[in-house]
Protein backbone atom coordinates (compact mmCIF):
# COMPACT_ATOMS: atom_id res chain seq x y z
CA UNK A 1 0.00 0.00 0.00
CA UNK A 2 0.91 3.30 -0.86
CA UNK A 3 2.05 5.51 2.28
CA UNK A 4 0.12 8.70 1.52
CA UNK A 5 -3.43 6.86 1.70
CA UNK A 6 -2.27 5.47 5.87
CA UNK A 7 -3.27 9.07 7.20
CA UNK A 8 -7.10 7.72 6.49
CA UNK A 9 -6.41 4.79 8.88
CA UNK A 10 -5.85 6.94 11.60
CA UNK A 11 -9.24 6.57 14.54
CA UNK A 12 -11.10 9.60 14.25
CA UNK A 13 -9.84 12.65 17.33
CA UNK A 14 -12.01 11.30 20.58
CA UNK A 15 -14.42 13.82 21.54
CA UNK A 16 -13.35 13.88 24.84
CA UNK A 17 -10.21 14.89 23.49
CA UNK A 18 -11.61 18.20 22.82
CA UNK A 19 -9.69 21.37 24.79
CA UNK A 20 -10.78 22.09 28.05
CA UNK A 21 -11.98 25.66 27.83
CA UNK A 22 -13.76 24.51 24.32
CA UNK A 23 -15.63 22.55 26.92
CA UNK A 24 -16.20 25.30 29.20
CA UNK A 25 -17.07 27.55 26.20
CA UNK A 26 -20.52 24.98 25.62
CA UNK A 27 -20.82 24.68 29.25
CA UNK A 28 -21.38 28.19 30.01
CA UNK A 29 -24.19 28.77 27.18
CA UNK A 30 -26.32 25.72 28.58
CA UNK A 31 -28.78 27.34 30.85
CA UNK A 32 -30.66 23.85 32.37
CA UNK A 33 -28.75 22.07 35.30
CA UNK A 34 -29.86 18.98 33.45
CA UNK A 35 -27.59 19.28 30.17
CA UNK A 36 -24.87 20.00 32.80
CA UNK A 37 -25.08 17.52 34.46
CA UNK A 38 -25.42 14.95 31.45
CA UNK A 39 -22.28 16.62 29.22
CA UNK A 40 -20.32 16.12 32.89
CA UNK A 41 -21.56 12.18 32.48
CA UNK A 42 -19.83 11.89 29.08
CA UNK A 43 -16.48 11.05 30.23
CA UNK A 44 -14.03 12.08 33.16
CA UNK A 45 -12.64 15.17 31.19
CA UNK A 46 -15.87 16.49 30.10
CA UNK A 47 -16.74 15.99 34.02
CA UNK A 48 -13.82 17.93 35.13
CA UNK A 49 -14.50 20.89 32.78
CA UNK A 50 -18.01 20.37 34.85
CA UNK A 51 -16.17 20.93 37.99
CA UNK A 52 -14.14 24.28 36.82
CA UNK A 53 -16.32 27.96 37.66
CA UNK A 54 -19.58 28.08 35.86
CA UNK A 55 -21.85 30.76 35.67
CA UNK A 56 -24.88 29.18 37.70
CA UNK A 57 -27.32 27.68 35.74
CA UNK A 58 -31.48 28.11 36.06
CA UNK A 59 -32.55 26.65 39.34
CA UNK A 60 -35.01 23.81 39.45
CA UNK A 61 -38.52 23.79 40.47
CA UNK A 62 -39.02 21.13 42.84
CA UNK A 63 -42.39 20.23 43.72
CA UNK A 64 -43.28 18.23 47.65
CA UNK A 65 -44.41 14.96 45.78
CA UNK A 66 -40.57 14.74 44.40
CA UNK A 67 -41.41 16.33 40.95
CA UNK A 68 -38.46 18.28 39.59
CA UNK A 69 -38.02 20.68 36.65
CA UNK A 70 -35.08 21.72 35.47
CA UNK A 71 -35.81 24.96 33.94
CA UNK A 72 -36.27 26.05 31.06
CA UNK A 73 -37.31 22.49 30.17
CA UNK A 74 -41.12 21.77 31.44
CA UNK A 75 -40.55 18.26 31.38
CA UNK A 76 -39.61 16.35 34.85
CA UNK A 77 -37.31 14.60 36.20
CA UNK A 78 -36.07 12.98 38.91
CA UNK A 79 -32.84 12.24 40.67
CA UNK A 80 -31.22 9.00 40.86
CA UNK A 81 -31.64 7.14 43.64
CA UNK A 82 -34.00 8.18 46.47
CA UNK A 83 -37.41 10.46 45.60
CA UNK A 84 -36.52 13.91 47.99
CA UNK A 85 -40.74 13.74 48.26
CA UNK A 86 -41.93 15.18 51.57
CA UNK A 87 -39.15 18.14 52.12
CA UNK A 88 -40.66 20.60 54.47
CA UNK A 89 -38.27 23.18 53.18
CA UNK A 90 -35.24 24.14 50.82
CA UNK A 91 -32.21 26.48 51.93
CA UNK A 92 -30.22 27.03 48.78
CA UNK A 93 -29.28 23.87 47.21
CA UNK A 94 -30.40 21.52 50.48
CA UNK A 95 -33.92 20.23 50.50
CA UNK A 96 -34.69 19.97 54.42
CA UNK A 97 -36.43 17.31 55.82
CA UNK A 98 -37.82 16.73 59.70
CA UNK A 99 -36.91 14.31 61.94
CA UNK A 100 -37.84 13.31 65.09
CA UNK A 101 -34.84 14.47 66.58
CA UNK A 102 -34.21 17.64 64.35
CA UNK A 103 -33.29 18.92 60.97
CA UNK A 104 -31.87 16.32 57.88
CA UNK A 105 -30.84 18.14 55.15
CA UNK A 106 -29.74 17.00 51.89
CA UNK A 107 -28.18 18.27 48.65
CA UNK A 108 -29.76 15.93 45.95
CA UNK A 109 -27.21 17.30 43.70
CA UNK A 110 -24.11 15.80 45.72
CA UNK A 111 -25.59 13.35 48.27
CA UNK A 112 -23.81 15.64 51.09
CA UNK A 113 -26.10 15.54 54.29
CA UNK A 114 -26.47 17.89 56.93
CA UNK A 115 -28.29 17.12 60.14
CA UNK A 116 -29.16 20.71 62.64
CA UNK A 117 -31.40 20.15 66.38
CA UNK A 118 -34.51 19.69 66.90
CA UNK A 119 -36.83 22.70 67.84
CA UNK A 120 -37.26 21.29 71.60
CA UNK A 121 -33.26 22.17 72.02
CA UNK A 122 -33.28 25.40 72.48
CA UNK A 123 -30.31 27.67 74.67
CA UNK A 124 -32.04 30.45 75.99
CA UNK A 125 -29.88 33.73 76.60
CA UNK A 126 -29.49 34.49 79.03
CA UNK A 127 -29.57 30.76 80.35
CA UNK A 128 -31.60 31.25 83.71
CA UNK A 129 -34.37 33.05 81.18
CA UNK A 130 -37.60 32.64 83.11
CA UNK A 131 -41.28 33.92 82.03
CA UNK A 132 -42.10 36.81 83.78
CA UNK A 133 -45.75 37.07 84.87
CA UNK A 134 -47.62 40.29 86.78
CA UNK A 135 -50.91 40.09 87.72
CA UNK A 136 -53.72 42.02 86.07
CA UNK A 137 -56.91 43.81 87.45
CA UNK A 138 -59.07 41.12 87.48
CA UNK A 139 -56.54 39.02 89.46
CA UNK A 140 -55.59 37.07 86.47
CA UNK A 141 -51.51 36.37 85.68
CA UNK A 142 -50.60 37.55 82.89
CA UNK A 143 -46.86 38.06 80.52
CA UNK A 144 -45.49 41.17 82.11
CA UNK A 145 -43.96 42.14 78.77
CA UNK A 146 -45.38 45.12 76.44
CA UNK A 147 -45.03 42.81 73.66
CA UNK A 148 -44.15 39.00 72.68
CA UNK A 149 -40.86 37.08 73.47
CA UNK A 150 -39.81 34.11 72.57
CA UNK A 151 -40.70 32.96 76.83
CA UNK A 152 -44.01 33.46 75.77
CA UNK A 153 -44.08 30.94 72.57
CA UNK A 154 -41.81 28.39 73.91
CA UNK A 155 -43.92 26.65 75.84
CA UNK A 156 -46.13 25.53 72.58
CA UNK A 157 -42.85 23.55 71.22
CA UNK A 158 -45.07 21.18 69.37
CA UNK A 159 -46.39 24.19 67.20
CA UNK A 160 -43.04 26.06 66.35
CA UNK A 161 -42.21 25.73 62.72
CA UNK A 162 -39.13 27.12 60.59
CA UNK A 163 -40.25 29.77 58.25
CA UNK A 164 -36.94 30.38 56.93
CA UNK A 165 -33.27 28.85 57.12
CA UNK A 166 -30.15 30.28 55.92
CA UNK A 167 -26.70 28.70 55.50
CA UNK A 168 -24.67 31.96 56.17
CA UNK A 169 -21.67 29.84 56.44
CA UNK A 170 -20.08 26.13 57.07
CA UNK A 171 -20.34 26.87 60.46
CA UNK A 172 -23.52 29.00 61.08
CA UNK A 173 -27.11 28.31 60.05
CA UNK A 174 -29.66 31.36 61.27
CA UNK A 175 -33.68 30.46 61.00
CA UNK A 176 -36.62 32.14 61.37
CA UNK A 177 -38.87 29.90 63.83
CA UNK A 178 -42.37 31.06 66.11
CA UNK A 179 -45.70 30.09 65.90
CA UNK A 180 -48.28 31.30 62.84
CA UNK A 181 -46.67 34.86 62.17
CA UNK A 182 -44.84 35.21 65.02
CA UNK A 183 -41.46 34.66 64.60
CA UNK A 184 -38.15 35.29 66.68
CA UNK A 185 -34.14 34.88 65.01
CA UNK A 186 -32.62 31.01 65.78
CA UNK A 187 -28.60 30.45 65.45
CA UNK A 188 -26.78 27.26 65.43
CA UNK A 189 -23.84 25.25 64.47
CA UNK A 190 -24.79 22.47 61.94
CA UNK A 191 -24.16 18.89 63.82
CA UNK A 192 -24.55 20.93 66.78
CA UNK A 193 -27.14 19.72 69.77
CA UNK A 194 -28.95 22.90 70.41
CA UNK A 195 -30.25 26.07 68.93
CA UNK A 196 -29.90 29.38 70.78
CA UNK A 197 -32.20 32.06 71.32
CA UNK A 198 -32.26 35.55 72.95
CA UNK A 199 -35.00 34.82 75.03
CA UNK A 200 -36.50 38.58 76.07
CA UNK A 201 -36.24 40.18 72.24
CA UNK A 202 -39.27 40.98 70.81
CA UNK A 203 -40.75 38.52 68.52
CA UNK A 204 -41.78 40.26 65.35
CA UNK A 205 -43.95 39.28 62.31
CA UNK A 206 -40.80 38.30 60.41
CA UNK A 207 -40.87 38.29 56.56
CA UNK A 208 -37.50 37.20 55.41
CA UNK A 209 -33.64 37.14 56.08
CA UNK A 210 -30.43 37.33 53.69
CA UNK A 211 -26.78 37.13 54.25
CA UNK A 212 -25.38 39.84 52.07
CA UNK A 213 -21.51 41.28 52.55
CA UNK A 214 -20.48 38.90 55.13
CA UNK A 215 -23.72 40.16 57.98
CA UNK A 216 -27.05 38.78 58.60
CA UNK A 217 -30.15 40.90 57.88
CA UNK A 218 -33.60 40.54 58.90
CA UNK A 219 -37.08 42.38 57.42
CA UNK A 220 -40.33 42.09 59.52
CA UNK A 221 -43.24 43.00 58.12
CA UNK A 222 -43.14 46.72 58.91
CA UNK A 223 -40.38 46.74 56.51
CA UNK A 224 -37.55 47.93 58.59
CA UNK A 225 -34.27 45.86 57.68
CA UNK A 226 -32.56 44.84 60.84
CA UNK A 227 -28.70 43.78 61.21
CA UNK A 228 -28.40 40.82 63.60
CA UNK A 229 -25.04 41.23 65.33
CA UNK A 230 -23.40 37.61 65.76
CA UNK A 231 -21.38 36.69 68.66
CA UNK A 232 -19.51 32.90 69.96
CA UNK A 233 -20.89 31.48 73.08
CA UNK A 234 -18.44 31.87 76.21
CA UNK A 235 -18.29 28.12 77.04
CA UNK A 236 -19.36 26.20 73.83
CA UNK A 237 -18.21 28.34 71.09
CA UNK A 238 -21.98 27.78 69.60
CA UNK A 239 -23.08 31.25 67.55
CA UNK A 240 -25.34 33.14 69.09
CA UNK A 241 -27.57 36.41 68.41
CA UNK A 242 -25.48 39.28 70.46
CA UNK A 243 -27.89 42.17 69.34
CA UNK A 244 -29.99 43.35 66.66
CA UNK A 245 -30.26 47.15 64.94
CA UNK A 246 -32.25 49.04 63.04
CA UNK A 247 -30.39 50.05 59.77
CA UNK A 248 -33.47 50.91 57.67
CA UNK A 249 -36.64 52.23 58.38
CA UNK A 250 -39.16 51.17 56.52
CA UNK A 251 -42.30 52.70 54.88
CA UNK A 252 -44.93 50.39 54.48
CA UNK A 253 -48.01 51.10 52.96
CA UNK A 254 -50.22 52.30 54.98
CA UNK A 255 -53.42 50.58 53.34
CA UNK A 256 -52.33 47.16 54.23
CA UNK A 257 -55.58 45.23 54.57
CA UNK A 258 -57.75 47.76 54.34
CA UNK A 259 -61.19 46.77 52.34
CA UNK A 260 -61.33 49.00 49.62
CA UNK A 261 -65.18 50.08 47.60
CA UNK A 262 -64.19 47.32 44.87
CA UNK A 263 -64.21 44.98 47.59
CA UNK A 264 -60.44 44.46 47.17
CA UNK A 265 -57.84 43.71 49.99
CA UNK A 266 -54.56 43.99 49.83
CA UNK A 267 -52.44 41.17 51.29
CA UNK A 268 -48.19 41.86 50.96
CA UNK A 269 -45.67 39.67 51.10
CA UNK A 270 -41.87 40.98 51.53
CA UNK A 271 -38.71 39.36 49.92
CA UNK A 272 -34.91 40.20 50.51
CA UNK A 273 -32.58 39.39 47.70
CA UNK A 274 -29.17 39.87 46.79
CA UNK A 275 -28.90 41.10 42.88
CA UNK A 276 -25.78 42.53 41.10
CA UNK A 277 -23.96 43.22 44.58
CA UNK A 278 -27.14 45.30 45.97
CA UNK A 279 -29.42 44.22 49.07
CA UNK A 280 -32.97 44.52 47.25
CA UNK A 281 -36.56 44.27 49.37
CA UNK A 282 -39.54 43.56 46.93
CA UNK A 283 -42.67 43.73 48.44
CA UNK A 284 -45.33 41.90 46.80
CA UNK A 285 -49.15 42.99 46.68
CA UNK A 286 -52.13 40.22 46.11
CA UNK A 287 -54.87 41.47 45.58
CA UNK A 288 -57.99 39.98 47.06
CA UNK A 289 -61.60 39.85 46.21
CA UNK A 290 -63.70 39.87 49.87
CA UNK A 291 -67.02 38.32 49.31
CA UNK A 292 -70.25 40.65 49.59
CA UNK A 293 -71.72 39.60 53.13
CA UNK A 294 -74.15 36.33 53.18
CA UNK A 295 -72.82 34.54 50.60
CA UNK A 296 -69.66 32.52 49.90
CA UNK A 297 -67.30 34.14 53.13
CA UNK A 298 -63.90 33.11 51.21
CA UNK A 299 -61.10 35.67 50.19
CA UNK A 300 -59.72 34.98 46.58
CA UNK A 301 -56.69 36.08 45.76
CA UNK A 302 -56.56 37.84 42.28
CA UNK A 303 -53.62 39.82 41.12
CA UNK A 304 -50.27 40.30 41.62
CA UNK A 305 -48.18 43.70 41.21
CA UNK A 306 -44.82 44.23 43.22
CA UNK A 307 -42.17 47.10 43.67
CA UNK A 308 -38.43 46.92 44.37
CA UNK A 309 -36.63 48.87 46.43
CA UNK A 310 -33.13 48.83 46.45
CA UNK A 311 -31.45 49.26 50.25
CA UNK A 312 -29.75 52.39 50.70
CA UNK A 313 -27.41 51.86 53.76
CA UNK A 314 -26.09 55.93 54.16
CA UNK A 315 -29.16 57.12 54.23
CA UNK A 316 -30.69 54.28 56.14
CA UNK A 317 -33.54 54.11 53.44
CA UNK A 318 -35.59 52.08 50.84
CA UNK A 319 -34.82 53.17 47.21
CA UNK A 320 -37.64 52.41 44.67
CA UNK A 321 -36.14 51.12 41.26
CA UNK A 322 -38.30 50.80 38.41
CA UNK A 323 -35.58 47.70 36.66
CA UNK A 324 -33.22 45.39 38.13
CA UNK A 325 -31.19 44.94 35.05
CA UNK A 326 -31.85 43.16 31.78
CA UNK A 327 -29.85 40.55 32.95
CA UNK A 328 -31.36 39.83 36.11
CA UNK A 329 -33.94 37.11 37.14
CA UNK A 330 -35.33 37.28 40.21
CA UNK A 331 -36.19 34.05 41.68
CA UNK A 332 -38.59 34.60 44.68
CA UNK A 333 -39.87 31.78 46.68
CA UNK A 334 -40.79 32.51 50.69
CA UNK A 335 -38.21 29.72 51.37
CA UNK A 336 -35.51 30.46 49.34
CA UNK A 337 -34.86 33.25 47.09
CA UNK A 338 -32.23 34.06 44.57
CA UNK A 339 -31.29 36.48 41.39
CA UNK A 340 -29.49 34.68 38.28
CA UNK A 341 -27.66 36.73 36.08
CA UNK A 342 -28.64 35.67 32.58
CA UNK A 343 -26.50 37.39 30.28
CA UNK A 344 -25.07 34.56 28.74
CA UNK A 345 -28.18 32.31 28.10
CA UNK A 346 -30.28 34.94 25.54
CA UNK A 347 -33.11 34.38 27.70
CA UNK A 348 -34.65 37.69 28.65
CA UNK A 349 -34.02 39.06 31.97
CA UNK A 350 -35.56 42.37 34.09
CA UNK A 351 -38.19 39.97 35.51
CA UNK A 352 -39.50 38.59 38.50
CA UNK A 353 -40.38 34.32 38.85
CA UNK A 354 -42.43 33.74 41.83
CA UNK A 355 -44.86 30.87 43.31
CA UNK A 356 -48.24 30.93 44.94
CA UNK A 357 -46.42 29.64 48.12
CA UNK A 358 -48.29 30.15 51.50
CA UNK A 359 -46.62 29.03 54.65
CA UNK A 360 -49.21 26.32 56.07
CA UNK A 361 -49.65 28.09 58.73
CA UNK A 362 -50.04 31.42 57.56
CA UNK A 363 -53.26 31.14 55.00
CA UNK A 364 -55.32 34.28 54.76
CA UNK A 365 -57.23 33.74 51.57
CA UNK A 366 -57.47 30.80 48.81
CA UNK A 367 -57.43 30.80 44.85
CA UNK A 368 -59.65 30.33 41.89
CA UNK A 369 -58.60 27.41 39.64
CA UNK A 370 -57.68 23.93 40.76
CA UNK A 371 -54.17 24.12 39.45
CA UNK A 372 -50.54 26.46 39.79
CA UNK A 373 -47.50 26.84 38.47
CA UNK A 374 -45.22 29.63 38.71
CA UNK A 375 -45.97 33.12 36.98
CA UNK A 376 -43.04 35.53 35.91
CA UNK A 377 -43.68 39.56 36.39
CA UNK A 378 -41.99 41.54 33.42
CA UNK A 379 -40.50 44.61 35.57
CA UNK A 380 -40.39 46.98 32.12
CA UNK A 381 -43.63 45.80 30.53
CA UNK A 382 -45.74 45.27 34.31
CA UNK A 383 -47.56 42.06 32.82
CA UNK A 384 -47.99 38.95 34.18
CA UNK A 385 -46.92 35.49 32.39
CA UNK A 386 -48.21 32.09 33.80
CA UNK A 387 -46.20 28.80 32.86
CA UNK A 388 -49.27 27.42 33.49
CA UNK A 389 -49.98 25.40 30.59
CA UNK A 390 -46.22 24.03 30.53
CA UNK A 391 -45.55 22.99 33.85
CA UNK A 392 -48.47 23.15 36.56
CA UNK A 393 -50.00 20.95 39.45
CA UNK A 394 -52.56 20.62 41.30
CA UNK A 395 -53.24 22.75 44.71
CA UNK A 396 -53.85 21.55 47.89
CA UNK A 397 -52.19 20.91 51.35
CA UNK A 398 -49.87 18.40 50.03
CA UNK A 399 -48.91 20.34 47.04
CA UNK A 400 -48.41 24.11 48.99
CA UNK A 401 -45.15 24.10 49.58
CA UNK A 402 -43.36 24.73 46.24
CA UNK A 403 -39.52 25.53 46.04
CA UNK A 404 -36.61 26.74 43.72
CA UNK A 405 -33.90 24.61 44.29
CA UNK A 406 -30.49 26.27 43.13
CA UNK A 407 -27.66 24.26 41.88
CA UNK A 408 -24.26 25.01 43.76
CA UNK A 409 -21.33 24.37 41.63
CA UNK A 410 -18.60 22.92 43.16
C1 LIG B 1 -21.38 43.45 67.37
O1 LIG B 1 -21.53 44.13 68.58
C2 LIG B 1 -20.31 44.34 69.27
C3 LIG B 1 -20.63 44.93 70.65
O2 LIG B 1 -21.60 45.93 70.56
C4 LIG B 1 -19.41 45.25 68.45
O3 LIG B 1 -18.18 45.43 69.10
C5 LIG B 1 -19.18 44.57 67.10
O4 LIG B 1 -18.44 45.42 66.28
C6 LIG B 1 -20.50 44.24 66.45
N1 LIG B 1 -20.23 43.46 65.25
C7 LIG B 1 -20.80 43.73 64.10
C8 LIG B 1 -20.44 42.81 62.97
O5 LIG B 1 -21.58 44.61 63.94
C1 LIG C 1 -46.18 15.05 41.21
O1 LIG C 1 -46.99 16.07 40.70
C2 LIG C 1 -46.80 16.38 39.32
C3 LIG C 1 -47.64 17.58 38.98
O2 LIG C 1 -48.99 17.39 39.31
C4 LIG C 1 -47.14 15.18 38.47
O3 LIG C 1 -46.92 15.47 37.11
C5 LIG C 1 -46.28 14.01 38.91
O4 LIG C 1 -46.63 12.85 38.21
C6 LIG C 1 -46.43 13.76 40.41
N1 LIG C 1 -45.45 12.74 40.81
C7 LIG C 1 -45.75 11.72 41.59
C8 LIG C 1 -44.64 10.80 41.91
O5 LIG C 1 -46.88 11.55 42.02
C1 LIG D 1 -54.63 20.18 36.55
O1 LIG D 1 -53.42 19.46 36.43
C2 LIG D 1 -53.59 18.06 36.32
C3 LIG D 1 -52.19 17.47 36.33
O2 LIG D 1 -51.54 17.76 37.54
C4 LIG D 1 -54.35 17.76 35.04
O3 LIG D 1 -54.57 16.37 34.94
C5 LIG D 1 -55.70 18.50 35.06
O4 LIG D 1 -56.37 18.34 33.83
C6 LIG D 1 -55.48 19.98 35.31
N1 LIG D 1 -56.77 20.63 35.48
C7 LIG D 1 -57.11 21.74 34.82
C8 LIG D 1 -58.46 22.30 35.14
O5 LIG D 1 -56.37 22.26 34.00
Amino acid sequence: MAPETQPHLQPPPSWSAIPQDLAVLVLRLLPAYVDRARFAAVCPQWRAAARLPLPPPQPLLALPNGTFYSLPYTKPFRFPGCGFAGYQSVCGNWLVFSRDNGCFLVDPFSGATMTLPALSCIRLQPPNAVAKWSDSDDGRARFADPYITWMHISDESHKLHISKLIMCSPNLVAALVGIGHTTQILMCKPGALSWSVRAYDECKGFEDMAFYQGKLYAIADDENLLVVNISEDHNTGDPQVSKTAQVIKGDRCPWYHAVFDDNMMHNQKIYLVESRGALLMVRRAIWCKVPERGVDREIVARRNEFEVFKADFERSRWDKVTTVGDDQLLFLGRRCSMALSVSQYDIPGDSILFLDDDEENRVEYSYEGENTSFSTYHLRFRFISSALSKISWKRGDDMRLAVWLFPQDR
